[in-house]
């Protein structure tokens, strides 16, 4: 018999991937302290983290959470359908419903496993979905995972995404697009591809993970900003462990869909609902994103403060108006360099190497907070152009 090892095998792909200085690490974070954290026995502003707003570490979220424990505990005990599903998560539902302006949402434990239950509910073998080159990695897999055609159109390009849809008139599409690309930060032409689906039949799907808290009037999202309505975007999925600092996430639509999910979405029926604590900090989040302009305000004042300052500096930023400010390096080895060099400084900016990104396009995916101060940006800038060099 020559059977392979699996175990080997690994190990032989791991080998590889050091040797091609793709290596992904685990750092332990010793302590927070606002815009930094400890590594290594050093104070480092971070810069890669989702918490946009700066909410994460907010009194009204802490106070939020420990009045919910005490009244709950800590875990929900239970799957949605069998007795986890408490009053907590149902008066969130029901403020993230009002909040993006659909009839209903429903809670799930992260944003991979929203999307993953939501595309294997829909979509079936003879179904196929289209998707943005560029989508995050849960999207790929949750059409993987549905076992329907998937096709990827170039990014943020309706002519590539309707040339896709046209070779399959017949078939069931789901047409899957970040609102806010991960990696890339720049927003993907929501309202062209509301007019494709519409034009084609085809339901279009929206994970606005980067633009929730973040984009629109009260930070409604990328969505409400390009002013679409629940009949453009039928499904719109967010997270709640980004802009709102907390964790998991929800899809929202209208009840038929909801109700239709709470039957068939396998990531809501077989795992533990969140920890209803984490449902009560997430209700406070939304009221601190929405009304609480002034962290928008800032944080458009500090994206415009750097990008203004990486132009004169000559720095390669990425054509992007959000928090996510990705600086092209390409390849791997320079861009841990470049990092490595950022950490001797005293800034956090992990090298974001392939298969994240693709071939050739490894970064510094920089993003921008609430927390962060002007002169934050200008130590950055100055490091910046300093590891670049
Ligand atoms: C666009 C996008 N969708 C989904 C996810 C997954 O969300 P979660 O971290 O809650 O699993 C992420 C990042 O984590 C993301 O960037």
């Amino acid at each position: 018999m020559s059977r392979p090892s699996l175990i080997d095998r690994l190990a032989a792909t791991h080998a590889e991937r050091a040797r091609q200085s793709l290596l992904r690490r685990v750092r332990n974070v010793e302590a927070v302290d606002g815009a930094h954290i400890w590594l290594d026995g050093r104070r480092l502003l971070n810069l890669a983290s989702n918490d946009y707003l700066g909410l994460a570490q907010h009194p009204a979220l802490r106070e939020a959470l420990a009045v919910a424990a005490a009244r709950w505990g800590v875990g929900a005990t239970a799957a949605h359908l069998l007795g986890g599903h408490r009053d907590e998560h149902a008066a969130l539902e029901d403020a993230l419903a009002r909040w993006t302006g659909r009839e209903r949402a429903l809670l799930f434990s992260t944003g991979y496993m929203a999307n993953l239950g939501v595309i294997s509910a829909l979509l079936d073998r003879d179904d196929v979905c289209v998707q943005d080159k560029l989508n995050h990695a849960s999207l790929v897999d949750a059409a993987r995972l549905a076992g329907c055609e998937l096709k990827r159109y170039l990014h943020a390009d309706c002519e590539s995404a309707q040339r896709q849809l046209d070779t399959c008139p017949d078939a069931a599409v789901l047409v899957a697009s970040d609102g806010v690309f991960s990696m890339d930060g720049d927003v993907a032409p929501l309202v062209d591809l509301a007019a494709l689906c519409r034009k084609q039949q085809a339901t279009l799907m929206i994970d606005d993970a980067h633009g929730l808290g973040v984009l629109g009037s009260e930070g409604a999202g990328s969505v409400a900003a390009a002013n679409l309505s629940q009949d453009d975007v039928p499904i719109l999925m967010a997270t709640l462990g980004k802009a709102l600092g907390v964790a998991g996430a929800f899809v929202a639509g209208s009840a038929t869909l909801i109700e239709s999910l709470v039957q068939s979405a396998r990531t809501y029926i077989y795992t533990t609902a969140m920890p209803p604590a984490l449902a009560a900090a997430t209700r406070a989040a939304i009221d601190v994103a929405r009304f609480e302009d002034w962290r928008r305000d800032r944080l458009a004042h500090l994206i415009e403060h750097f990008r203004a300052g990486a132009a004169l500096h000559g720095l390669a930023l990425a054509e992007s108006r959000t928090p996510i400010q990705p600086l092209l390096i390409g390849s791997s080895a320079a861009a841990l360099a470049a990092s490595a060099q950022l950490e001797d400084a005293g800034f956090y900016a992990p090298a974001i190497r392939p298969p994240t990104v693709p071939e050739g396009k490894a970064r510094l995916r920089i993003t921008l907070s609430a927390l962060h101060s002007e002169s934050d940006v200008e130590r950055l800038l100055g490091a910046l152009k300093a590891a670049l060099a």
